[in-house]
């Protein structure tokens, strides 16, 4: 009995305890919130220091207590192998560009063609990297790079140390929002300041920074980064009813996110065009890096209808400030070969910090870019670097010619395996036609396994040289013959049985990709990964595109003539045959593996505009059966529009239909043509 009562007062204690440490996680998750995201702190630092201690010891003695959204959660300590690949289902696409007044005016026209007048929200264009977080019943379950779009990174237990990303949100529900990871201006000088004084390398921008913090494998390292995170998009507004841009920022602050205090809704493009000019005067008192504004159409609605091209929304753009441009000095003029074995000349530098990067190498393009701009070795010249651009020489500065200046000479010969350059007569580019030489060989095989193409983790520019330079690899198909020399590799200086292995897997994984991957990586000339994708498409096995004629490929649409004769060039030269013969050989898969056309009469060779919300798919997902089944979609109405599908909430577009008398079917009518394939 004895024994029972002190049992009972254990639990009461107990009870108190935890009650106590609930307690704590509301009074510092309220105080941390209220510091970093509404930048009004309500405790003093030592208050929280307190609280935070004494939570700590709770958690210590109760580990079986421990919450995930206490902030002990924040401090770092996770630390993974290697980082998951993560699929995005709905992709994170990325923005298209535009750099002076005319430009925004040409994008915003497009859209008053469409029959719009919107409402636009203007937001700053962090410089950071985009993330996407996923929570389930309001508990933050998985943070994502983006990657290429498609496929990111998992990167949950870095993203977790940032204490303006939720743990737990005000609502339990299921939500995917995205935004940018950003180090602020003061915190990169701080690391810096502390890097000189141990005399590490400084990090460079807040944007390398940024990410640098983001792909460590220890989220202690992350943590002391200090990285912080603005929201910006909502991708899936509908399911939460709801309408506008706007509704979706003020809907993710409720939620506890922080936004940037700079949004703004205007009325016009005029009122754009103000902020932007606000902006551009005031960017420098900002507290981050920002490299542009950001216009999105406020209505959903309107967004839908305006739909996406493979990259971009066609409903936002990002306006991109002027780029910085910078005096130095050109030391000299060296020239490279490409894959095509194309000859650039470029410029080396003095080394210039330019948008918060060092440049010491800019591209000179061609002999006549050299020759308009009279350069001469020894100039003073502006070179300018906007974005993720390669940096370009502007001007010479010709009144800073001191006499000793060398004049500019093209070359005659390769200047890696010496051959003869040549030069057709209406072309600008010389080209190094050995078919031999390392310089090509070297950039075709970096061509082949980067990311569009075959995608082999790896295999970067640096080992493919070494590689090449050590007999291991000469052409595309070496690359799989690589395990024959397993044992020599993991001897190799810098590499390890791990790595080697690592490295083997991706390239024996990359033998299962999509034709289309094979085809862009074979470095066809005029095919790009787009142009890939629909010759795969439609050919479907290899085989069959070999044997394709000039005539059949230009009935493709987005086939022209150019790259029809290119594509049978190509199939025509007896050493690309073998080749594929021989990746064939070695087990390269040669087949389109996307979703494959089952024509459907209702479809096959019509045009289709999707309008209104369907409740059955998304838009992406009904364009894309559409395609499936034969048909073509387009985004605006006209006389040969063959049949407009209108969800619920239709656009001016339904209205258009009417008016032109093109058939209409509602969202029932849409489902029955389907179902019946
Ligand atoms: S919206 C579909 N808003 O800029 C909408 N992006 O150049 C996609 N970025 O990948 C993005 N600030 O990483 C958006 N306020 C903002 C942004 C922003 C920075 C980044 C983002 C995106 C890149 C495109």
């Amino acid at each position: 009995m004895f024994y029972y009562i002190i049992e009972e007062g254990n639990n009461e204690k107990g009870d108190f305890m935890q009650e106590r440490y609930l307690e704590l996680i509301k009074i510092l998750n309220e105080a941390n919130y209220n510091y970093h995201v509404l930048d009004n702190p309500t405790i003093t630092d030592q208050e929280f220091d307190k609280y935070l201690r004494e939570l700590l010891i709770i958690e210590q003695e109760h580990p079986d207590w421990i919450k995930e959204n206490s902030p002990s959660q924040r401090i770092g300590g996770d630390v993974i192998d290697e980082f998951k690949k993560v699929t995005h289902e709905i992709p994170m696409l990325s923005l298209s560009n535009v750099f002076n007044e005319e430009e925004i005016m040409t994008f915003h026209r497009r859209i008053e063609k469409e029959g719009y007048h919107p409402q636009y929200v203007c937001e700053l264009k962090i410089d950071g990297l985009s993330v996407s977080l996923l929570y389930e019943k309001g508990k933050l379950v998985r943070a994502a790079t983006r990657g290429d779009g498609i496929t990111g990174e998992d990167i949950t237990h870095n993203v977790k140390t940032i204490k303006t990303v939720p743990l737990t949100l005000t609502q339990p529900i299921d939500i995917e929002v995205r935004g940018e990871i950003y180090m602020s201006k003061k915190v990169l000088e701080e690391i810096n300041q502390q890097r000189q004084a141990n005399n590490l390398p400084l990090l460079q921008n807040p944007r390398n920074a940024a990410a640098g913090s983001i792909r460590q494998l220890d989220s202690k390292v992350a943590a002391k980064r200090k990285l912080d995170c603005f929201i910006y998009h909502l991708p899936n507004p509908l399911d939460y009813n709801i309408a506008t841009h706007n509704e979706a920022l003020q809907f993710m602050h409720e939620l506890g996110f922080k936004l940037n205090p700079n949004n703004r809704l205007v009325n016009n493009i005029n009122e754009v065009l103000e902020f932007i000019n606000y902006h551009t005067v005031h960017r420098k008192e900002l507290p981050y890096e920002i490299d542009g504004v950001v216009i999105k159409v406020n209505s959903i609605i309107e967004q839908q209808e305006l739909g996406y091209t493979a990259k971009y929304p066609k409903w936002a753009t990002a306006y991109k400030f002027p780029a910085e441009e910078v005096l130095t000095k050109l030391k000299d003029i060296i020239f490279t070969v490409g894959r095509t074995g194309q000859i650039t000349p470029n410029a080396v530098l003095e080394p210039v910090i330019i948008m918060g990067t060092t440049v010491s190498r800019a591209t000179l393009h061609n002999e006549d870019f050299v020759k308009e701009r009279d350069l001469k070795i020894g100039d003073i010249v502006s070179i300018r670097k906007a974005g993720d651009v390669i940096p370009e020489v502007i001007e010479v500065k010709k009144e800073r010619r001191t006499g000793n200046e060398l004049p500019f000479k093209m070359i005659t010969n390769c200047p890696i395996c010496g051959s003869i350059l040549q030069k057709k007569p209406d072309q600008v580019d010389y080209y190094c036609v050995n078919q031999k030489c390392p310089a090509r060989s070297i950039e075709g095989l970096v061509h082949f396994v980067s990311r569009n193409a075959m995608n082999i983790d790896g295999l970067g520019e640096k080992i493919i040289e070494d590689f090449y330079n050590m007999g291991y690899l000469g052409t595309v198909a070496d690359i799989y013959s690589l395990y024959n020399h397993r044992l020599d590799l993991t001897m190799l200086e810098g590499f390890g049985e791990k790595s080697i292995d690592n490295l083997l897997l991706a390239i024996e994984n990359s033998k299962n990709n999509s034709l289309e991957r094979l085809l862009f990586g074979l470095g066809i000339t005029h095919v790009g990964s787009k142009t890939a994708k629909i010759l795969a498409s439609h050919y479907l096995t290899m085989e069959e595109l070999m044997t394709s004629t000039v005539e059949e490929l230009t009935e493709i649409p987005d086939v022209g003539p150019i790259i029809a004769q290119s594509v049978v060039t190509y199939f025509n030269d007896a050493k690309n045959i073998s080749l594929i013969k021989e990746l064939k050989e070695l087990g390269i898969n040669m087949k389109y593996l996307g979703s494959i056309v089952k024509p459907n009469e209702m479809f096959v060779g019509k045009t289709f505009v999707l309008t209104g919300t369907l409740s059955a798919m998304t838009r992406e997902e009904a364009k894309m059966k559409i395609e499936q089944l034969g048909g073509k979609t387009v985004d605006s109405v006209s006389k040969k529009t063959g049949v407009v599908i209108a969800g619920e909430n239709p656009g001016s577009k339904y209205q258009k239909a009417q008016a032109l008398g093109v058939p209409i079917w509602d969202e029932e009518e849409f489902l029955k043509n389907i179902a019946q394939d």
